[in-house]
């Protein structure tokens, strides 16, 4: 079997990592790839958005199955392409991945299929924004509307700084074109959790609940990252509750969009806020998280693969079953100093013999190549995911930890509290 990963983070190597456990005589490719997906998969020199270049390649590679990591080229349409030159291809089409292209199209779609969200308004001029602003007060979520690699989000205490947020939008126009239209909403307070789901379009398939953590500082404190690191289960998010945001949220937003003729075969990640215990939807995206994905699959029993191809190939899966092992898995980031902002390339990597031996580690490149010596060297701003395995959150992210601190780097930069709440709860005996 020949299958091609698109992508080159942290989640690709994640997804590799496990088609590879599943089937170890199939032959990945991974476009591009990293230093790290080199051992299972061999890379592919495209970018993810080359889309009329890797469904060229899949076509002459005769590749079974192509799986998307991203969200760029899902949003700019791969699926279509592969599907019209008869390519199986995992991923929603650009008419289904609108639901992460546009916030504002994500939320009428929310409010016609009674999704519980924060109120919001849709504005497209800066004196439109200002009077929102001001009627809605603070604090207050402006939000780019298109694509704007996660920095697209600004929570604002005050209405200063709401207005700035809406003019380095509208006016100056900081995210380009995906700040033309600005939604603005009521700020939620409460616990963020993500729920991702595989769905055919009907059916949906819950996976283990996970948190993120997005802010570059230990505590949540400081600028939104990419993600400093995830952790799976959440205990919070009991059976009871993924059963709720199955029921009142996932089934209504596919069901919705099947409405539209617009079909989401694919991961639908729900991005979650626990007001006083009930689940808000901050924000969909059409694709698997990073680096949740990270954490989730480590804990995966049974098939991905299988999965994937019926949904790829618009097969039901209302039989399918998920298991997952009792355990716990923590990824801790470790990043390149100056990261969200501006940081230094080509640093090398030190890896410990001993921790690529470990059962109860999985190291997930994210930001490494091979340097023309060679060696393993930095090349982004999140560089590698370690992940620790074990029986409580707490003890895999003692692990995570311990080996986090032993990589070593020019500049490394990792938060040493990953899984901090989950350990709170855990902690009283
Ligand atoms: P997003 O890009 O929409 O995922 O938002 C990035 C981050 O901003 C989220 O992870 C939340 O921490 C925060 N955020 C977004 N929308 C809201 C909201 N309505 N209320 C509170 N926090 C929010
Ligand atoms: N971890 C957040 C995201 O993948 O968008």
């Amino acid at each position: 079997m020949r299958i091609l990963v698109v992508g080159s983070g942290g989640r690709e190597h994640a997804l590799i990592w496990k088609l590879k456990a599943e089937r170890p005589e199939a032959q990945i490719y991974a476009a591009p790839g990293n230093g790290g997906t080199k051992t299972l998969a061999e890379s592919v020199p495209l970018k993810a958005e080359e889309i009329a270049g890797l469904a060229d390649f899949a076509e002459s590679r005769e590749i079974d199955l192509t799986v998307v990591g991203p969200e760029a080229p899902l949003v700019a349409g791969i699926v279509d392409v592969f599907q019209q030159r008869g390519l199986t291809i995992f991923g929603p089409s650009a008419a289904a991945a609108e639901l992460e292209g546009s916030k504002a199209f994500a939320k009428d779609l929310m409010k016609q299929a009674g999704v519980p969200t924060a109120a919001y308004q849709t504005v497209q001029s800066y004196d439109e924004a200002e009077r929102v602003i001001r009627k809605r007060g603070a604090p207050v979520v402006v939000k780019a509307s298109g694509l704007a690699a996660g920095k697209g989000s600004i929570v604002c205490r005050t209405i200063e700084d709401a207005l700035d947020a809406a003019r380095s939008m509208l006016i100056d126009r900081r995210f380009g074109n995906a700040g033309a239209t600005v939604v603005i909403e009521d700020f939620l307070e409460g616990e963020e959790l993500s729920l991702l789901f595989l769905t055919d379009g009907t059916v949906t398939l819950p996976l283990l609940p996970s948190q993120d953590h997005k802010p570059i500082g230990e505590g949540d404190t400081g600028p939104n990252t990419g993600g400093m690191g995830a952790y799976a289960p959440v205990s919070i998010a009991d059976t009871k509750l993924v059963d709720r945001v199955t029921e009142r949220i996932a089934l209504p937003t596919v069901r919705a969009l099947a409405k539209q003729e617009r079909p989401f075969r694919g991961v639908l990640y729900c991005g979650l806020i626990l007001v006083q215990g009930d689940p808000y939807v901050i924000e969909y995206n059409c694709r698997f998280g990073d680096p949740e994905t990270q954490a989730i699959l480590p804990l995966m029993g049974g098939s991905l693969l299988e999965l994937f191809e019926r949904v790829a190939r618009g097969d039901s899966i209302a039989a399918a079953r998920i298991t997952w092992t009792e355990r716990a898995a923590v990824c801790t980031v470790l990043a390149s100093a100056g990261y969200p902002g501006s940081y230094d390339k080509g640093k090398v990597i030190r890896i410990p013999k001993r921790l690529g031996e470990d059962p109860d580690l999985i190291l997930l490149h994210a930001g490494t190549r091979r340097d023309p010596e060679r060696r393993l060297v930095t090349s982004g701003g999140r560089v590698l995911g370690v992940v620790g395995l074990g029986e409580t959150v707490r003890a895999a992210a003692e692990k995570s930890r311990a080996a986090a601190t032993d990589i070593k780097f020019e500049g490394k930069y990792f938060r040493k509290d990953i899984g901090y709440r989950e350990i709170q709860r855990e902690a009283p005996r």
